[in-house]
């Protein structure tokens, strides 16, 4: 572990490091891969990053996509309740793009419950794309989603997990490896 990363979680009581900076960066790179060889040459994708948690993996990501794309960003809130999901989620922010016809790739920094995959899913489905696909860096494995990511970086322990992207009270998203609260 790089030195760098102790003084970070003694000073925030961060628990384990989960994923390495090292980790990410290899898998990041190999999913970039995949993603490359299953869209012909000529397909442009148009990748939808859910904000604000997608951030950083999105920009990695993007760089190791080897096909024509563009990038926007949706905002997803579900209506929370004492910590359980109501199973409502609402778009904060939704783009001009039309996504008709298109090659969209839904890209989400972990999925926990699925309510926020299983609400989004139909709506931009409804929208006439060509195809849908999800890449999801971590995947928590609590449930089955109606519709699965084709892309997963890692299936993620069910412990609270922060930086990446990831947030705690929107503090450590900036953090360059993963680790539990
Ligand atoms: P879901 O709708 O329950 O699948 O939750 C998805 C969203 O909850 C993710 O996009 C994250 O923003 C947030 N989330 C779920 N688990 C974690 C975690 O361990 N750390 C940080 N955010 C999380
Ligand atoms: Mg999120």
């Amino acid at each position: 572990m790089p030195d760098a990363v102790l003084p970070w979680l003694r000073a925030k009581d961060l628990g384990r490091v989960v994923f390495t900076e090292e980790e990410l960066g290899r898998r990041v790179e190999e999913m970039g891969r995949d993603i490359t060889r299953s869209y012909p040459p000529e397909e442009t994708l148009l990748v939808l990053g859910l904000l604000k948690g997608s951030f950083i993996f999105l920009a990695d990501l993007v760089r190791r996509i080897h096909r024509p794309l563009q990038v926007d960003f949706l905002v997803a809130s579900s209506y929370q309740n004492e910590k359980v999901s109501s199973g409502d989620v609402r778009l904060l922010y939704d783009p001009d793009t039309s996504l008709e016809g298109r090659s969209v790739l839904l890209v989400e920094d972990i999925v926990d419950s699925g309510t926020t995959m299983d609400h989004l899913v139909p709506i931009l489905e409804r929208r006439g794309p060509s195809s849908l696909e999800i890449c999801a860096l971590l995947h928590k494995r609590r449930v089955a989603l109606r519709k699965e990511p084709k892309w997963v970086g890692f299936d993620a322990p069910q412990d609270f997990l922060v930086g990446y992207g990831l947030d705690l009270s929107e503090d450590y998203r900036h953090l360059p490896f993963i680790a539990s609260v």
